[in-house]
Formats: C-alpha cells, structure tokens, sequence
C-alpha cells in the first residue's frame, strides 16, 4: 500500500504535528509566511490530505489541481470561509475545523477589546509615551461605563454565548440577535432594530458567509447609539470599513476595536488607521498558547481520520457521508 501523501501549510504546534507524525510523513511549508497561489498548488498537487490555515484560499480550483485522491481538508481554524465547502461536498471530500477550543480565548479578546474601547486605553498609553501626562485632571481621557450598561451580541453561537457569561459579571444587561439560538446567561433576544437602539456595545459573532457580508454597513451603524463601541473579533468581510471609517471620523458612534480587518494585513494606507478612536489589532481572537495548541491537535484529528477514511471528529459537512452511506 502506497503511503498517503499530506501537505500542511505552515509549522503548526507540536501537540497536533506530532500526532500526524505519528502515523505519517508530511510535507510541511515552514516559512513564516503562507505559500503563495502558485506554491500553493504546486505543494498540494497529488496529495491525500490537506492541513491548512485561514491564510489559504481552498477553492474548487485547488482541490481539482490537487486531484481526485484528496481524502480531507483540514482547516487549523473554527471559520472556514477560506474555503469552497460546496465544492468540498460536491467533491465528496470532507472538510474538517476546530470548534469549541477557542471559545472562551476569542471571548475574552472581544471583552479586552471591549474595555480597551471603553476606557481609551491604547490611546491613553500612546499619550502617556509622548510625555503628555502631566497631572491628574478630573476629565482626562473618560471613558464609558460598563455596569448598567447593555451589550448587544450579534450571532448567539458559542462565542457570542461566552461573551454574555463575561458581560454577567460586569453587571451588563445583555440583548442579542441570533435567529434560532434559544437565550443563555441572561441574555434576552431582541430583533436587530431593537439591539442596535438600545445597546452601548455591539460585539460581532456571526460566520462570514454571503449573507453576513457587510452586515455592519453604513445603514446598521447610523442605527447605534452615539456612545456606542462596536467589536468585531468575527470576521473582517462582515464589516464595511469604509463606512465605519465615516461612523468614527464623524462620532456617529463613539469607539470600535477590530481584531480582524479585510483584507488581512490591513492596509497602512487605510484610513482607519488615523483614528484614535479605532483600536485595531492583528487577527488575535484565539492567539494563546493553549487554544492554539488545541487547535493543532483537533486540525491534526481531523486529517488522520479523514486519511483513515472515518468520519472526522469535527467536520463541517457531514452530509458528504450521507452521500456515501
Ligand atoms: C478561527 O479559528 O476562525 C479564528 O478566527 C482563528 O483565530
């Protein structure tokens, strides 16, 4: 039996290569930047399994280049708009993520953003290493508060949830817009009207897919309230940074915190980056040792098992074994 070839697009922690090293002998990308398109396909060519990142477009033009042996694709991330999953299905391959462990890490990178928002901190550090403090004033650098104020989650999946169990102990009342999603830690559900009226912060928790592209546009941010903070730890593609640009230069709306931005890296020409009242940072949701430890090993998980021809443990389009069975 010829042994299975796989293709991992950048050195992934050791907890999830090693279990590939395991059973396999992988081709690994171990520059500190992704392959490039061309790279890309020509590495993926021929192979059985495919362990890739968010930074790799896995479209149905790559899985053709690849070819029909592909078994699986396993993407290092719980977000799989890098990749065509319809062409997956259609293709019978199954595409695996890594749900569940980078929860509570994205949650409490939306609540450090949020309170980093709030409270002016990126600002007030900036001032305090320009040598502008000069003595405690009643009205230097205020910030908004956070008890007795309202939270509204967009998107009630798991992180949404675990940012309403953070916002509990802030003494926050919380709304949320999510159809289907049954209420959790208090938090009541709203239409989005009602959520964008009545809430200080907005924090973004939906998938990126057609439907949410731009979900935060011009139209949704005119709805906020003026002293509102908006955070988005989701996805860069959900949110239009033009007319953000235009909410924050015009102080429709008070603050926002991104940690994602489209594209990723952001622009240095994007005007976004001469607001002080924008904190942005570089795509960091799940960036802790633990949870990007977790991620390898369920993203190794899934390749085994899709190599071995099992269902994979978490796979985001199961019905390709409907297919089959
Ligand atoms: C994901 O897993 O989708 C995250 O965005 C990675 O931080």
């Amino acid at each position: 039996m010829t042994r299975p070839k796989i293709f991992i697009t950048r050195i992934i922690p050791d907890l999830g290569l090693n279990l590939v090293k395991e059973h396999y002998l992988p081709d690994i990308w171990t520059h500190d930047l992704p392959p490039s398109r061309d790279e890309l396909i020509a590495r993926s060519r021929g192979v059985d399994g495919l362990l890739c990142l968010l930074t790799e477009k896995a479209d149905g033009e790559l899985m053709d280049a690849i070819g029909p042996q592909l078994k699986v694709i396993s993407n290092m991330a719980v977000g799989v708009d890098n990749i065509d999953v319809p062409a997956a299905t259609a293709r019978g391959i199954p595409v695996g993520n890594t749900p569940g462990v980078l929860t509570d890490a994205t949650a409490d990178q939306a609540f450090a953003l949020m309170l980093s928002a709030a409270r002016r901190i990126v600002e007030a550090d900036r001032f305090l290493k320009a040598g502008k403090w000069v003595t405690w004033h009643p009205s230097l650098l205020l910030g908004a508060d956070f008890a007795g104020s309202t939270l509204g989650i967009v998107g009630f999946g798991r992180i949404g949830q675990a940012v309403a169990k953070r916002a509990q102990g802030f003494d926050m009342r919380v709304l949320y817009h999510s159809p289907n999603a049954p209420p959790a830690y208090g938090a009541q559900p709203v239409d989005m009207d009602t959520l964008l009226r009545e809430s200080d912060f907005v924090s973004v928790h939906v998938p990126l897919k057609p439907e949410t592209k731009h979900l935060v546009n011009a139209e949704f941010l005119s709805k906020m309230k003026p002293n509102a903070v908006l955070v988005n730890t989701a996805r860069g593609g959900v949110l239009d940074q033009n007319a953000l640009y235009h909410a924050l230069k015009s102080n429709q709306i008070f603050a926002a915190a991104l940690d994602v931005t489209d594209p990723e890296p952001l622009s240095l020409d994007s005007p976004l980056l001469e607001l002080e009242n924008c904190i942005i940072v570089p795509h960091l949701g799940s960036a802790s040792k633990k949870t990007r430890d977790m991620m390898s090993l369920l993203a190794a998980q899934n390749l085994v098992a899709g190599l071995k021809g099992e269902r994979l443990p978490n796979c985001v389009n199961p019905e390709v074994y409907k297919a089959s069975s």
